[in-house]
C-alpha cells in the first residue's frame, strides 16, 4: 500500500484503468442494449399491423375475448391465426383475456390457463406492446420447453380507447439472434477499442507532464545548490579556512548526523529529510565572516579583544543574511535549519561558547554536530599559525572536550565513526 501511495505513476496508471475500465462498461452495456431494442424493435414493427388487420376484418373477435375459453374461434379468424403461425419463424400463438386466461392457443394445452402476474402480460394489458428475449422455462410455456431462446411479443388489442385482450406470439428467429449477437460483439469491440485509446492517450499526458515537472524540479534544486555553494565560497573568499574546508565539514556532520540516527533517542529528529537539511546548511555555516573585515579575518596575529567580538559577530550577520531570504519565502524551507547551525555553531556544552551562551541541549542538535565538525577540521588543518595536528592528537582534544565544549552523545557519535573522520581529512587534502 504503502508503495503505491508513494509511486505516483502507479497511482495514476491505476486511477485511471479504472476511470476508463468504468466508463468503457457502461457504455458498452448502454449502448449494445440500444443496439439490441433498436434491432427487436424494427424487426417486430410489423405485427401490430397485423394483428390491427385482423381485428378489424374479423369484428367478431371481440366477442370472442368476452367469451370463456375453450370457444370456437370465429373460422375467418381461426384461418387467419393459422397463417400467423406461419409468418415468419413464429411458431406460437395465444391470444389472453382482460383477465389474464389464455382464450386460445395453437396448442391446445394452454388453454383455460391462467397467470396474473404476467408483468409483459399486464404491460400489453395497459395498452403498451411488449416484448423480451426468454427461455421458454415457466409454467406458462408447458409443452414448448424445447425451444429454447425465443422472442416473445404481446401485442394489445383494441376496442375503441381500451383494450379487450392480448395477442402473443413466440417467434424463434435464429437470424435475428445472430443478428443481435454479433452487433453486440462488434459494439463492445468498438468501445473496447476506444477504451484502450483513451487510456493510452491519458497515460501519455500524463507521462510527459510528469517527467517535465519532474526535469523542471530537478533543476530547480540543482539551481539552489549551487547558489547554496556560491554563497558559502562567497564567504570563504575572505576567510583563512580555505581549501576543502566545507566539504570536508560537511562530510564530517553528515557521518554524526547518521551516527546518531541510529539511537533511538535522536530517531525522529534526524530524519532522513532533516539529515539532508543538515548537509544542506553546513556549507553556509561561516557565511556571516562576509560582514567581518579582512584585517581581522587574516590578521597574522592575536586578536585584541574589541577584535575578536567582532571575529564572533560573524554568527549573528550569517543568520541575518538568511532570515532576510526566508522572509521571501511562502513555505517552510531548510533555511531554518541553517539559521540555527549558523548562529549557534560556537556554542558550547558548558554554556561558555558564544554568541548566546546556550548549554546542552539549548543548542539545536545541527548547531552541536557542526561544532565539533568545525573544530575536528580546524584541528587537522594547517593554519598560519598552527601545524596540522595528526589524528590522534585531535581525539585527544575531542575527548578532552566532552561535556565541555562539546556534547558528550556527538562525541561517542565520533568515536564511533573515526575512522571516516581520518578517511575523510585525507582524501580532501588542501
Ligand atoms: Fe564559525
Ligand atoms: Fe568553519
Amino acid at each position: 500500500m504503502k508503495k503505491i501511495r508513494n509511486n505516483i505513476i502507479l497511482q495514476y496508471t491505476l486511477i485511471i484503468f479504472a476511470v476508463v475500465l468504468s466508463v468503457t462498461l457502461a457504455l458498452g452495456f448502454v449502448i449494445s442494449r440500444q443496439v439490441t431494442n433498436h434491432l427487436i424493435r424494427s424487426h417486430i414493427g410489423m405485427f401490430p399491423f397485423l394483428i390491427q388487420h385482423l381485428t378489424h376484418s374479423q369484428p367478431e373477435i371481440y366477442q370472442f375475448f368476452k367469451a370463456p375459453p375453450g370457444r370456437e374461434l370465429p373460422p375467418d379468424a381461426a384461418h387467419f391465426l393459422e397463417e400467423l403461425t406461419n409468418f415468419g419463424a413464429v411458431f406460437r400463438v395465444k391470444l389472453w383475456a382482460n383477465d389474464t386466461t389464455v382464450l386460445w392457443s395453437n396448442n391446445p394445452e394452454q388453454i383455460g390457463q391462467k397467470f396474473p402476474d404476467n408483468s409483459n402480460l399486464n404491460g400489453a394489458l395497459n395498452g403498451e406492446l411488449q416484448v423480451i428475449v426468454k427461455e421458454l422455462m415457466e409454467r406458462e410455456n408447458i409443452g414448448d420447453e424445447g425451444y429454447g431462446k425465443v422472442l416473445s411479443i404481446y401485442v394489445p388489442v383494441w376496442l375503441e380507447d381500451r383494450t379487450v385482450g392480448v395477442v402473443e406470439m413466440y417467434e424463434s428467429d435464429r437470424d435475428l439472434f445472430l443478428q443481435i449477437a454479433r452487433n453486440t460483439r462488434t459494439v463492445w469491440l468498438t468501445v473496447i477499442a476506444a477504451g484502450a485509446i483513451l487510456y493510452l492517450l491519458l497515460f501519455t499526458i500524463f507521462l510527459n507532464a510528469h517527467r517535465r515537472q519532474q526535469k523542471a524540479s530537478q533543476q530547480l534544486i540543482e539551481t539552489q545548490d549551487v547558489t547554496i555553494i556560491a554563497l558559502a565560497h562567497q564567504a570563504e573568499i575572505h576567510d583563512v579556512e580555505t581549501g576543502y574546508h566545507l566539504e570536508r565539514t560537511t562530510h564530517y556532520l553528515k557521518i554524526l548526523a547518521e551516527e546518531l540516527a541510529s539511537h533511538p533517542k535522536y530517531r525522529a529528529e534526524l530524519s532522513p529529510t532533516a539529515i539532508a537539511e543538515l548537509v544542506q546548511s553546513a556549507p553556509l555555516h561561516d557565511i556571516g565572516k562576509v560582514g567581518v573585515s579582512d584585517a581581522i579575518l587574516r590578521k597574522p596575529g592575536k586578536l585584541t579583544d574589541q577584535e575578536y567580538a567582532e571575529m564572533q559577530r560573524h554568527c549573528e550577520y550569517g543568520a541575518t543574511i538568511l532570515r532576510r531570504a526566508e522572509e521571501k519565502l511562502s513555505f517552510h524551507s531548510f533555511l531554518s535549519r541553517a539559521i540555527e547551525l549558523i548562529l549557534y555553531h560556537h556554542e558550547k556544552w558548558n554554556g561558555q561558547g558564544y554568541p548566546h551562551g546556550l548549554k546542552e541541549e539549548e543548542i539545536p542538535l545541527g548547531a552541536r554536530l557542526m561544532a565539533l565538525a568545525d573544530v575536528y577540521d580546524a584541528l587537522r588543518s594547517k593554519r598560519y599559525y598552527k601545524e596540522a595536528l595528526p589524528h590522534d592528537e585531535c581525539h585527544r582534544i575531542i575527548v578532552e572536550e566532552r561535556g565541555r565544549h562539546f556534547d558528550p552523545a556527538v562525541v561517542d557519535a565520533f568515536l564511533a565513526r573515526e575512522q571516516e573522520f581520518l578517511a575523510v581529512s585525507e582524501k580532501y587534502v588542501d
